[in-house]
C-alpha cells in the first residue's frame, strides 16, 4: 500500500460481543476503526455512535468471512479508502455444539473458513505493510478450548488450536521487525456466542466473564510482549493444572467443563 493519510485499527467480528468491546475500547483511545462483519445495520449504528462519542473516523466493511474471497475484498476496501492498517484484531468466529459426526458439512466449512482461513488470509494480506512500516500490532482471538481437543466442540477447539499455533510461529518470525502479535485465550465470556452455537451457556461448568477482561488481557499482553495470554485467574489456573495430569484427563476435564455432551 502507498502513502496513507491515516492509520486504522481493523476489527473483524466487530458487530457484537468481544469484537464490539475492542471497537469501543480502541475508539475511546483515539483509534480510527475499520469494522468488519456481516450485520451491516449493527456496524453502521456502532460506527455512528463511536464517531460521535470519540471523534474518530470509523469505516464499515460488510463482509461474510465464510466467502473465501472476502479477505481480498477487505484489503482492497482499505486500499481504496486510503486506510492504512497498523492494528489488526482477528476476532470473528463461530462454533457449533455437538459431536463431530453431527456437524452439517456446510457448517463445518463455514467454521473453518471464518475461524481459520479468513483469519490467516487477512493477517497474510495486511502483515507485509506493517513489516514495511516497521509498526504494527495483531491480536488473534483464540480460546482456552484451543489448548486441547474439547469433546462436543471438537472442530471449534481444533480451529482455535490453529489460531494459537499460527500466532506462536508468527510471534517468533516477527521478532525485531517492529510488529507484535498476541493470542488471547478466553474461557467463557458473556456474549451469546454459546447460544448461537446451539449450546446452553447455563450448562457451562466455569464462571462466565464479561468482554472487558479479554480486551484488557490482549492489550496487556501486547504491551508486555507476551505470545499468549489468559484473561482470568481461573483460566491461568486451568492452564497450569494441565501440567499435573495426563493428556487423557485434560481432554476429559475440558469436555466436562464445556458440558455439551452428557458426562
Ligand atoms: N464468548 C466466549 O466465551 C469465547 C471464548 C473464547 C473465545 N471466543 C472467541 O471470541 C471471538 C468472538 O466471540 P464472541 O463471544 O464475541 O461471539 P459473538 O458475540 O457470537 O460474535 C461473533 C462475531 O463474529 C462475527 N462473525 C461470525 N461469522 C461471521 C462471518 N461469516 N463473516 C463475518 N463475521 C462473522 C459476527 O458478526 P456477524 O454475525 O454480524 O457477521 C460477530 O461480530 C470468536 O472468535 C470466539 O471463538 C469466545
Amino acid at each position: 500500500m502507498g502513502r496513507c493519510a491515516m492509520m486504522f485499527t481493523l476489527i473483524t467480528g466487530a458487530s457484537m460481543g468481544i469484537g464490539e468491546a475492542f471497537a469501543r475500547h480502541f475508539s475511546r483511545g483515539g483509534h480510527n476503526l475499520v469494522l468488519v462483519a456481516r450485520s451491516g445495520e449493527r456496524l453502521q449504528a456502532l460506527a455512528e455512535e463511536l464517531r460521535q462519542q470519540n471523534g474518530v473516523e470509523v469505516k464499515v466493511c460488510v463482509e461474510d468471512l465464510g466467502d473465501g474471497q472476502s479477505p481480498e475484498r477487505i484489503y482492497e476496501f482499505c486500499r481504496s479508502q486510503h486506510a492504512g492498517v497498523d492494528f489488526l484484531v482477528n476476532c470473528a468466529g463461530l462454533s457449533r455444539a455437538g459431536d463431530f459426526d453431527d456437524i452439517p458439512i456446510g457448517k463445518l466449512e463455514e467454521i473453518m473458513m471464518v475461524n481459520m482461513t479468513a483469519m490467516a488470509k487477512i493477517t497474510r494480506l495486511f502483515l507485509p505493510d506493517m513489516v514495511a512500516r516497521r509498526a504494527g500490532s495483531i491480536v488473534n482471538v483464540a480460546s482456552l478450548g484451543g489448548l486441547q481437543g474439547v469433546p462436543g466442540l471438537g472442530l471449534y477447539s481444533a480451529t482455535k488450536a490453529f489460531v494459537l499455533t499460527l500466532s506462536e510461529a508468527l510471534y517468533e518470525e516477527l521478532q525485531g521487525k517492529g510488529v507484535r502479535v498476541v493470542a488471547v485465550c478466553p474461557g467463557f465470556i458473556n456474549t451469546g456466542f454459546f447460544e448461537r452455537a446451539g449450546h446452553n451457556s447455563a450448562n457451562l461448568r466455569l464462571p462466565i466473564s464479561e468482554t472487558g477482561v479479554v480486551v484488557k488481557a490482549a492489550i496487556k499482553g501486547l504491551k508486555n510482549n507476551k505470545v499468549r495470554v489468559f484473561p482470568t485467574l481461573i483460566d491461568v489456573a486451568l492452564v497450569f493444572s494441565q501440567r499435573l495430569v495426563s493428556r487423557k484427563i485434560v481432554i476429559r476435564i475440558a469436555g466436562f467443563i464445556a458440558a455439551v455432551r452428557d458426562n
